[in-house]
């Protein structure tokens, strides 16, 4: 079964062709982040605007590279929530547009659903359930994933994202946005033992908090600043990746303990961080679990992830008709 997709939650318009929620036919992604990166972020109604402006062609690209045409494919499904709701309602109208002009069902998908199944992708043997942890910009999760529609939330964030604190960190120390990527960047070279960072206190198990954290570079980027001094971006930027990656790890590996998981997956955006993917690769090595990582490409937003969950939502029934809204928030353990 041949699925279009379409994703245009945030800052990235993509469209792409998989079969069989597997096998990725073509992926287009048209990027913003140059333009965003002017303001030091996403500016929402610009996303929005460049969505409108780029749609038609990202999808016909993803067609034509993915060898078939609309006619031919056998549902269009899109992501519907959570995300900036002026750019999900871009691709959702657009995706409505093309479901009822060439009678195709439209499938609704949640983005973050979506970002766990780029490792049905990357891991063509990788089958429900297994324990996740999601890490995006605007997400921090720890999810056992019961089945291909079916999620229980473990733990989440009580204040800012894994990646927003990535962001927010990176831009007090003046490096541009996306700041997640410039610290990963630039952290090889530095010394993850030059800023001591505290640890953060949460009352769940399984629950992240990372505002702390961010404060903490902040206090450190201004009494530098006000002695005159420099901070070592490089180091930093490793002590930051070290700290994250650590708590990260040490969340997702209780709750791997505790609940007898033996396969483990990472998704999301920040699951591209080089000291994550070791610091989990070196744990799970140790443990004995399976660890599942989205390869590069697949871990930032794309619409093949979306294409890959469309498919199993359409094998469980999961369609929508012409009512079909786009939502900012929504619960991933939720349908639609
Ligand atoms: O999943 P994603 O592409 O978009 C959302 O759904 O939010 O995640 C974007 C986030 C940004 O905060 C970005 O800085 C972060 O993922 N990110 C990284 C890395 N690559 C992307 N954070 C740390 N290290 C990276 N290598
Ligand atoms: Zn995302």
């Amino acid at each position: 079964m041949k699925l279009l997709s379409i994703e245009s939650t945030c800052d990235e318009t993509a469209a792409a062709v998989v079969e069989d929620g597997r096998q990725v036919l073509s992926s287009v992604i048209h990027s913003q982040v140059a333009e965003h990166r002017t303001y030091g972020g996403v500016v929402p109604e610009i996303a929005s605007r460049r969505h409108i402006e780029h749609i038609t062609e990202v999808t016909e690209l993803a067609l034509t590279q993915g060898g078939t045409t609309l006619p031919e494919v056998d549902a269009v499904a899109v992501t519907a929530a959570p995300g900036l709701i002026g750019a999900v309602l871009v691709g959702v109208s657009f995706a409505k547009g093309l479901a009822l002009a060439a009678d195709k069902p439209l499938v609704p998908v949640h983005h973050i659903r979506g970002h766990v199944a780029a490792n049905y992708i990357s891991h063509p043997e990788l089958e429900p359930p297994f324990l996740c942890l999601i890490v995006s910009g605007g997400h921090s999760h720890i999810v056992q994933v019961e089945d291909y529609t079916s999620y229980r939330i473990l733990g989440r964030t009580r204040d800012d994202a894994a990646g927003e604190a990535f962001d927010k960190a990176a831009r007090s120390v003046g490096l541009p946005y996306p700041g997640g990527v410039e610290l990963d960047r630039i952290s090889g070279r530095g010394d993850p033992e030059r800023y001591p960072l505290p640890t953060p206190h949460t009352e769940g198990r399984y629950d992240f908090s990372f505002s702390g954290l961010k404060t903490a570079v902040i206090n450190l980027a201004h009494n530098a600043a006000q002695k005159g001094e420099a901070l070592c971006p490089e180091d930093l930027a490793a002590s930051f990746c070290s700290k994250v990656s650590g708590i990260l790890w040490d969340k997702l590996s209780a709750a791997a303990r505790d609940t007898g998981a033996k396969r483990i997956a990472i998704a999301g955006g920040v699951s591209a961080n080089s000291w994550l993917r070791r610091r989990a690769a070196e744990g799970c090595r140790e443990a004995g679990w399976e660890l599942y990582l989205p390869e590069l490409p697949l871990c930032g937003d794309n619409a093949a992830m979306i294409g890959s969950q469309g498919y199993y939502e359409l094998l469980a029934g999961n369609r929508a008709g012409m009512e079909l809204n786009g939502r900012p928030y929504m619960e991933i353990d939720l349908s639609f």
